[in-house]
Order: C-alpha cells, then sequence, then structure tokens
C-alpha cells in the first residue's frame, strides 16, 4: 500500500525528476557495485579497472573489462522498472531522467534525454583526440570475466579507444551535472531509485532536490534514511515498486 500523500505529490507534480542507480538495472541481470557477493567493487578492484592510471599501464585488462560489460548490457533488456519510468513520462508535464548508469537500458525501454551522469559503455573515445568512432563497434565477440582485449586504434589519430565512462579522479561529462542539479533545484518531486548514494557529486541529487521543497521518494530493497514527512522510502526491488506506483499514481 502506497501512501495518498506520495500518490497525491506524483499526481500534482509539474516537473518530476527520477534519478537512478545501478539497482533500476539489477533486475535486467546487471551487477550493482556495492550489493554484497554480486557487486562488481565487491569481486573487482576498482582502482585497478576503473582509473585512467589502471587503463595506461594495463590497456587491455581494463578495454577488456569493461568490454565484457558491454555484452553484458547488450545481451540484456530493460526490465519492469525502466518501462515504468518511460511511462512515468507520459503522466506528468515534465520528467528528466538522470542516471548513473552507464548502460542504454533506459534508452531501450523508451526514455528520452537521459541525462548520464558517469558516461556510457556505448561511446568510447579516443584517448588522445577524444573523438568518438564515426560508427558505434560492433558487439565484442566473445569476451570472458578477465580476458584482455587490446582497445581498438581511433580512426582519426594515432591513439587508441577507451570506455567513455567516468573514472575515479575523473569530472563528470560537461554540462551534465549542471543539468541535473538544475532540475533538482526545480523539481516538486524527485524519485530515487536503486542507489547507495555513496558517490559524489551524483549523490548530492536528493538532498538538493529536498532542500529545494520537493518531494523525495526513495526506492530500494535496502532501508533508506529519510528527513522528514517530505520524505519517504518505499522499500523492494525498482521492478515491482514503480509498477504499482505508477498504477496507484496513474492507474496505468
Ligand atoms: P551501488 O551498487 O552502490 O548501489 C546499488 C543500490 O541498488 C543499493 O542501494 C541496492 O540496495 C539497490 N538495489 C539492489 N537491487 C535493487 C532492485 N532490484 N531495485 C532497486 N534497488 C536495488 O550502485 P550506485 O549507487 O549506482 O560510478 O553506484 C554509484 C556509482 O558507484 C556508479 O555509478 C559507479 C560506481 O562506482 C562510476 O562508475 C563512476
Amino acid at each position: 500500500m502506497i501512501p495518498s500523500s506520495q500518490l497525491a505529490a506524483l499526481r500534482t507534480a509539474r516537473h518530476l525528476v527520477v534519478f537512478t542507480g545501478a539497482g533500476v538495472s539489477a533486475e535486467s541481470g546487471i551487477p550493482t557495485f556495492r550489493d554484497s557477493l554480486t557487486g562488481l567493487w565487491q569481486r573487482f578492484d576498482a582502482a585497478s579497472l576503473a582509473t585512467l592510471e589502471a587503463y595506461q599501464q594495463h590497456p587491455a585488462l581494463v578495454w577488456g573489462w569493461y568490454e565484457w560489460r558491454r555484452m553484458h548490457v547488450l545481451q540484456a533488456q530493460p526490465n519492469a522498472a525502466h518501462q515504468a519510468i518511460a511511462e512515468l513520462a507520459r503522466h506528468v508535464p515534465r520528467l528528466t531522467l538522470v542516471t548513473q548508469n552507464v548502460d542504454d537500458l533506459h534508452e531501450r525501454a523508451g526514455s528520452e534525454d537521459v541525462i548520464h551522469l558517469h558516461g556510457s559503455l556505448h561511446h568510447p573515445r579516443c584517448v588522445v583526440c577524444g573523438r568518438e568512432p564515426s560508427k558505434p563497434l560492433p558487439p565484442p565477440d566473445e569476451p570472458a570475466e578477465g580476458r584482455r582485449l587490446e582497445p581498438p586504434k581511433c580512426e582519426y589519430c594515432d591513439g587508441r579507444l577507451r570506455p567513455g565512462v567516468v573514472w575515479f579522479g575523473e569530472s563528470m561529462p560537461a554540462g551534465a551535472l549542471d543539468e541535473a542539479f538544475a532540475a533538482a533545484r526545480h523539481c516538486d518531486v524527485l524519485i530515487s531509485v536503486g542507489t547507495s548514494g555513496v558517490v559524489y557529486p551524483a549523490a548530492e541529487m536528493p538532498e538538493r532536490a529536498w532542500r529545494a521543497g520537493a518531494t523525495i521518494i526513495h526506492v530500494n530493497p535496502q532501508p533508506s534514511v529519510t528527513h522528514d514527512e517530505r520524505e519517504y522510502a518505499l522499500s523492494g526491488p525498482a521492478g515491482l515498486v514503480l509498477p504499482r506506483l505508477l498504477q496507484e499514481a496513474f492507474g496505468s
């Protein structure tokens, strides 16, 4: 049973922000980062895979790991949570979708203009000239976990391609963070889905929206910390909770 105050806030929202993390893709079979046992950062050392220094020292190891992740995403399908978010956009005057995820499952579920704060597995770029390949890279052959793959050469210069993700120590894509924070400042409701909220500055999104007067709804199987009566937690997997929220608020 979803409290009527949350449903009312959603029904009357003029600008809704949905802020997502790895948990929204968990039910598509994409591992999160910090869940015990299955989280990527529980099984792999972030410093030796997700930094520019790691790529410079062991390019084939790092490229192979990201190709392995890209292959998983290409084989996955959007789940009921991605679909509910795409559907929500049809019921509110304005929806801004901000994700920390590097997969393309929101887009494949039909969401448009997704703000990717941490980049994308699907947009590699040259480590020297910064340009993206003119055509999408073919799906990786059969990258196994831990298999090394030489990064392809850039078609414009002598450089090599690197994954188009934001690594630890790097800045976010120009404009993306400003746009996301502006949406947090001006929205009426922010739904935060499937994030541990520990990676800053992205994790400031709910806090910024709350300070600006918005209603905050957290969707997570784990308990969320809430400040006051304007901040709620809906406990459960996003693939169950979001379709129910959509159904109860808008009857669809
Ligand atoms: P985390 O792995 O830190 O957190 C995933 C969250 O999803 C946890 O709070 C889980 O409880 C929750 N969760 C798990 N299954 C879920 C489900 N079915 N439905 C809803 N929630 C579920 O992932 P993020 O918060 O996204 O950064 O991590 C933030 C950043 O840390 C990532 O973007 C990545 C990583 O290092 C970069 O790559 C720069």
